[in-house]
């Protein structure tokens, strides 16, 4: 069969992993996919950046449009990020020019899914998303294979690390939330805006991807009753503390008797409960469904090798064939959730 062609725009993070671990286990993924996995082309801002790992065998392109509509490439793999202008644009003109489409961005799912699904659909691609939410853990795949099978009834998580780094170690050093919060910017743990994390942003961004995935519903971000964890204060940590439970940011997203539900908001958790010994930037979702009951998925939520083993998975879905609707029912019949207002019993 005929080589799977690649262009990888966003060579950072996650983009230099997924071309790491494709030059490593080339072998590997043909034989797991029957096909060769083959990088035609990659895009960045920067093409003098030594980015550690060599590209000179990889045509450049410094206009992600331009990359995603070549003639030799099959799948667009964009990990530039942001949910307006190039990355935007340019998965708009792949879907348009036929090719696959796999990306990381959660921020675009989030705020054009909707629109998006309808397009790789009607133009018969695939527009798949793994690394999208919670990083390393297959969620994505848990709920739309794995679970098939069931009524998912609830999703609940810790979908943000950066969120956790912070109130794990807020708790466990005595330290304040404005001590904290430079730290961690200080090791680059936050995004380029720490607004995303600290107001909850990315963490309602997967969640509002997941309930759409969970409950056949339309991608509703601006649906979240949504928190961060800026107000957290220390002394809210220690009160919790003397209750044997721990503050974590929470997604929830259920079934009511009036539709779907979701939120994104500070929550106190049972210290000794899976949740509340989740430490440091791990993530972890708790999937319910009628036929399983509940299971737990926990792993890496970030960074280049846990990331790029998403993106991975994506790409050898695609290699493998496998297309279908992007939410896992078309997106054309998906319904509404309930509004903003609603607050879970
Ligand atoms: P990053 O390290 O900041 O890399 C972004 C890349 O995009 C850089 O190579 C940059 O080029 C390139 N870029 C930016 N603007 C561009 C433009 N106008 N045209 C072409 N290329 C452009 O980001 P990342 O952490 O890899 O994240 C990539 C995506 O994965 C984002 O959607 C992010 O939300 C998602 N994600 C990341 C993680 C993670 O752990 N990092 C986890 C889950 C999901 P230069 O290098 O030349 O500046
Ligand atoms: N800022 C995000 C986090 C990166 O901390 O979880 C991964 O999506």
């Amino acid at each position: 069969s005929q080589p799977l062609r690649l262009g990888i725009a966003g060579l950072g993070t996650v983009g230099i992993g997924v071309v790491r671990i494709i030059r490593q286990h080339a072998a590997m993924l043909k034989a797991r996919t029957g096909r060769e996995i083959v990088i035609s082309a990659v895009c960045a801002r920067d093409p003098d950046k030594d980015r550690g790992v060599s590209l000179s065998s990889y045509a450049w392109e410094t206009d992600a449009t331009a990359l995603a509509t070549r003639d030799d490439v099959d799948v667009f793999v964009e990990l530039i990020g942001g949910h307006e202008g190039i990355a935007k644009d340019a998965v708009e003109a792949a879907l348009a020019a036929g090719k696959d489409v796999v990306t990381a961005n959660k921020a675009l799912l989030a705020i054009h899914g909707q629109a998006l699904a309808e397009a790789a659909e009607a133009a018969g691609r695939a527009l798949r998303y793994e690394a999208a939410v919670a990083g390393g853990i297959p969620v994505i795949k848990a709920l739309t294979e794995g679970l098939a099978g069931n009524d998912i009834t609830r999703v609940v998580g810790v979908m943000n690390g950066s969120c956790n780094y912070i109130l794990t170690r807020m708790e466990s050093a005595g330290l304040s939330y404005e001590e904290v919060f430079a730290e961690a910017d200080g090791l680059g743990y936050l995004e380029a805006d720490p607004q995303l994390d600290v107001g909850g942003i990315d963490a309602a961004h997967k969640l509002a991807i997941l309930s759409s995935i969970a409950f056949g519903t339309r991608v509703d971000f601006d649906g979240i009753a949504l928190e961060g964890i800026d107000r957290v204060s220390i002394e809210d940590i220690h009160a919790a503390a003397d209750m044997d439970y721990k503050i974590k940011l929470l997604g929830v997203a259920q079934k009511t008797g009036r539709g779907l539900e979701q939120r994104m908001q500070p929550c106190l958790v049972p210290d000794t409960s899976p949740l509340g010994q989740l430490d440091g930037g791990t993530n972890m979702v708790l999937l319910e469904g009628d036929a399983v009951g509940q299971i737990v998925l926990r792993g890496p939520g970030a960074g280049e090798g846990p990331t790029a083993s998403a993106v991975l998975a994506d790409i050898c879905d695609i290699a493998r064939g496998l297309r279908g609707p992007v939410f896992g029912v078309p997106a054309d019949t998906l319904t509404a959730s309930v509004p903003a207002s609603a607050q879970l019993p």
